[in-house]
């Protein structure tokens, strides 16, 4: 069985790109990795990226239960599911997972925090990361990051002050699953340099 390890942050806090030299790291030392992203790229996970990118308008509490859909299928699918992959030895590094829900659809005031959280943490044909890394960066240095690299600003990436609200979540989230139910959380620094916040990810893993 292989492990699960989920890399978590604002939009722009660098996920991609660490979780890229972690696969590196891991491959050089002989072990099979799968990198995995959610929103996924199947179906519901489509109507999600659209809803992202703005062109779908819709509801909070909906966006919830579409993110834990598409979370369900991205674990159990039999070909290409997250639990295959452990079950086949695979280092799974996933960026994302409830936790996003928890901290972007959960805290927001219009939704219903205990609701999103009961609905992922008591489903049972989800499975718990073995670790999840929270790579804490700056909002404004998020947001520059995100203007800087592409033109396509989505939902959740409209301002400083947004992600700033959203980052608080996200403290709420960890803190949270961390003392009530046991969950393996790191928080990272994650505005230094590339490669040393590369050396303390693969410390943790
Ligand atoms: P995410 O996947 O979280 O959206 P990315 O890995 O795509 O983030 O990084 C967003 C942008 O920030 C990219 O242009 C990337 O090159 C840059 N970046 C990532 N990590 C750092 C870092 N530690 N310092 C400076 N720039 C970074
Ligand atoms: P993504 O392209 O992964 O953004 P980035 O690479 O910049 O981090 O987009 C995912 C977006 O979906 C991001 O804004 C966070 C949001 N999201 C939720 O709101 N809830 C969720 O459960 C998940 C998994 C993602």
């Amino acid at each position: 069985m292989g492990r699960f390890i989920v890399i978590e942050g604002l939009d722009g806090s660098g996920k991609s790109s660490q979780i890229e030299l972690l696969k590196q790291s891991l491959e050089s030392r002989g072990e099979k990795v799968h990198v995995t992203h959610e929103p996924t790229s199947y179906e519901t996970g489509a109507y999600l990226n659209r809803i992202l990118a703005g062109s779908d308008d819709k509801d909070i509490h909906l966006q919830a239960a579409l993110f834990l859909a598409d979370r369900i299928e991205h674990v159990t699918n039999p070909e290409f599911g997250i639990k295959k992959y452990l079950d086949d030895g695979y280092t799974v590094i996933c960026d994302r997972y409830y936790y996003s829900s928890l901290a972007y659809q959960g805290t927001d005031p219009e939704c219903d925090y205990e609701w999103v959280r009961n609905m992922n943490m008591g489903c049972s044909k989800l499975l718990k990361p073995d670790l999840c890394i929270f790579l804490d960066v700056k909002p404004e240095v998020c947001k520059d990051r995100i203007d800087s690299g592409r033109d396509n600003i989505e939902l959740y990436e409209q301002s400083a002050a947004q992600l700033s609200g959203i980052r608080d979540g996200f403290m709420t989230v960890l803190d949270d699953l961390k003392n009530n139910c046991g969950h393996n959380i790191v928080i990272i620094d994650g505005g230094r340099d590339i490669d040393v916040i590369s050396k303390e990810i693969l410390s943790y893993v």
